[in-house]
């Protein structure tokens, strides 16, 4: 069993019966579905809500209820992957196409719980990788403009001979900043930019941190 898999065992027991589930995007939370549905096999009462096509198929597949995000107002608990942590528990995410429905399942549910390995874990947030900036296509240029003038540098993110394109059908910007920016400034800057439709910073959101290196889960949590 890899680090992935062990937090994401240690998740699915968390899981308790009547829950609404969020499940999340990439390979850690495949993980977590894999075992949650092992558990709703044994006998386990949950409905799940999915932030991608691709994780609503895969619950489905493994035999798990599906709802639609339109149906629900709240959660109990969504549990995903991230692709940066910081100390201060903020988030780096939207390395894939999902980034609207990831930060709004993590926004409406009573817990977060964010699974990674330790590769994940870094002194601050856009040290790994530059941040995703979704943007409505046609505001591309203008939100490109605001953001460099925040001192950002990027550019839209390529895919193939095109452009990539979430499933929400925004275009991406991914762009790297100064490293005196915290997480907190780049959050509260971006978060004010017209045009953006959503980055990559979840700053505040998860309710904790489960780590997996050498065979173990170390858990951080807020307060
Ligand atoms: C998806 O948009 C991201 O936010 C994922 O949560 C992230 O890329 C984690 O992926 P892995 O679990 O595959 O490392």
């Amino acid at each position: 069993m890899n680090d992935k898999q062990r937090v994401a065992l240690h998740a699915a027991n968390l899981i308790e019966d009547g829950m609404v589930v969020g499940l999340g995007t990439g390979s850690t939370a495949n993980y977590f579905i894999d075992e949650l549905a092992s558990r709703h096999a044994d006998g386990l009462t949950i409905t799940t809500v999915a932030s991608s096509i691709v994780s609503a198929n895969r619950a489905q597949q493994m035999g798990l209820t599906v709802i639609a995000m339109e149906q629900l107002s709240n959660i109990d608990v969504y549990v995903d992957g991230a692709d940066e942590v910081s100390p201060n528990m903020a988030l780096l995410k939207g390395r894939g196409s999902d980034l609207v429905r990831e930060k709004l399942l993590a926004n409406a549910s009573d817990q977060f719980l964010v699974l990674i390995d330790s590769s994940k874990c870094v002194d601050r947030i856009g040290q790994n990788f530059p941040i995703p900036i979704e943007v409505a296509p046609f505001s591309w240029k203008m939100v490109l403009h605001s953001v460099v003038d925040m001192g950002g540098k990027g550019a839209l993110r390529p895919n193939g001979d095109g452009l990539a394109v979430t499933s929400h059908g925004s275009l991406v910007l991914d762009m790297a900043f100064d490293a005196a920016l915290t997480s907190q400034q780049l959050n509260e800057q971006l978060n004010a930019v017209p045009g953006i439709v959503e980055h990559g910073i979840f700053e505040q959101l998860a309710t904790a941190i489960l780590i997996g290196e050498n065979d173990q889960v170390t858990i951080l949590k807020t307060g």
